[in-house]
């Protein structure tokens, strides 16, 4: 199994949901929410993919760098490489319901310790979705982490609990979602969180807690003062709010200020090994893939996750190998230029 066969396995699971195209940018998709676009016009899903385009690497061959390690820590894990698999939830109505989302949560995380590092889960409308995730979580020895919905305190911390006795490795809340009528609808009504309930939230937990969802300085700092332990810098891969600017362009004014403070996550439009090595050099210490992910599990389960890690791994090292980098958790700026 390789690339293209598992993305063509892929094309026809994913019908009429995802084209599968040669690059994912948000362009045949706009607006597909449900599904797998962005809201909207799309343009916050595709500022991602500018954002990122915007960035040009330095070429670099004159130097000592042969082995680069691609190897990063992260709550007490030690990840073979510095990317991992990005909350989803939604399988019948955001990708046709070829894989339930038991199924999908399963091959998420297995594939993702078979590539050496680690899936997170999501939380949805349906309420059952949650449990896919700590299921699959609990079945493997709690690698995983759990993205809670901003619902009411007391909901959001009952899901806290299931991730304890799971033995997840963190646990977080996706904040951004804060808007989503969808859930309203179905009777889980998510809103914003003041600072106050964020304090609540995170002292009630020994784990490290995340906030995802993060797209400026102002809050991130908020976050940082609150005793978060990650932020993930994101704007939902563009599904929640028309009009964001690209995660590529406001995490160099997070990282500035906060880098080595707090964990900071990024994701949005990664796409190879290249995007990975640019976030990183805007001051990320780890980054999520979202939508290639949901291909490489509806085209080949947890082995066509692994090999799609592979492959990003191999990218980055060759991207390090080819701009002087010698290891992803020190990487300078100055190897991009803009
Ligand atoms: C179909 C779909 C479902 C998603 N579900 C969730 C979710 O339940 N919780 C969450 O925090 N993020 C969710 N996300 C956002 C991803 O975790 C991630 O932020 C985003 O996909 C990254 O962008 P990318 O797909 O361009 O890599 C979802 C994204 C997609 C495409």
């Amino acid at each position: 199994m390789n690339w293209q066969e598992i993305k063509k396995v892929a094309k026809e699971k994913l019908k009429p949901y995802c084209r599968v195209c040669p690059i994912c940018n948000g362009v045949v998709c706009s607006g597909e929410v449900p599904g797998m676009g962005g809201v909207g016009t799309g343009s916050s899903f595709r500022s991602n993919i500018e954002a990122l385009n915007k960035y040009k690497l330095n070429l670099s061959t004159i130097h000592e760098v042969r082995e680069p390690d691609t190897t990063q820590e992260l709550f007490n894990e030690k990840l073979s490489l510095p990317v991992m698999a990005a909350p989803i939830t939604g399988t019948p109505y955001n990708m046709g319901g070829a894989i339930t989302e038991d199924v999908y949560c399963e091959e998420v995380i297995t594939g993702s310790i078979m590539a050496g590092t680690i899936g997170w889960t999501g939380d949805g409308a349906d309420p059952l979705m949650y449990g896919s995730g700590i299921d699959a979580i609990k079945k493997n020895n709690g690698k995983g982490i759990p993205i809670i919905k901003p619902r009411a305190q007391d909901e959001i911390i009952r899901r806290i609990r299931l991730a304890e006795e799971a033995g997840a490795i963190a646990v977080g809340m996706d904040i951004d979602g804060a808007g989503l009528i969808t859930m309203a609808l179905k009777g889980q009504p998510v809103s914003p969180k003041s600072p106050k309930e964020i304090e609540e939230i995170v002292k009630s937990t020994n784990l490290p807690f995340i906030l995802k969802g993060i797209m400026t300085l102002k809050e991130a700092e908020i976050a940082y003062e609150l005793g978060v332990s990650a932020i993930v810098v994101s704007n939902h891969g563009g599904r929640i709010l028309d009009h964001t600017p690209g995660v590529a362009e406001v995490l160099p004014e997070i990282t500035d200020r906060l880098r080595g403070k707090i964990k900071i996550i990024a994701d949005g439009g990664v796409r190879t090994g290249v995007d990975v090595l640019k976030l990183l050099a805007l001051g990320a210490d780890a980054v999520l893939i979202g939508r290639p992910v949901i291909i490489a599990v509806f085209g080949g389960g947890r082995e066509g996750l692994r090999i799609y890690f592979e492959n990003i791994k191999n990218e980055l090292k060759q991207a390090m190998l080819l701009t002087g980098v010698k290891d992803v958790k020190n990487v300078s700026k100055n190897i991009l230029r803009f």
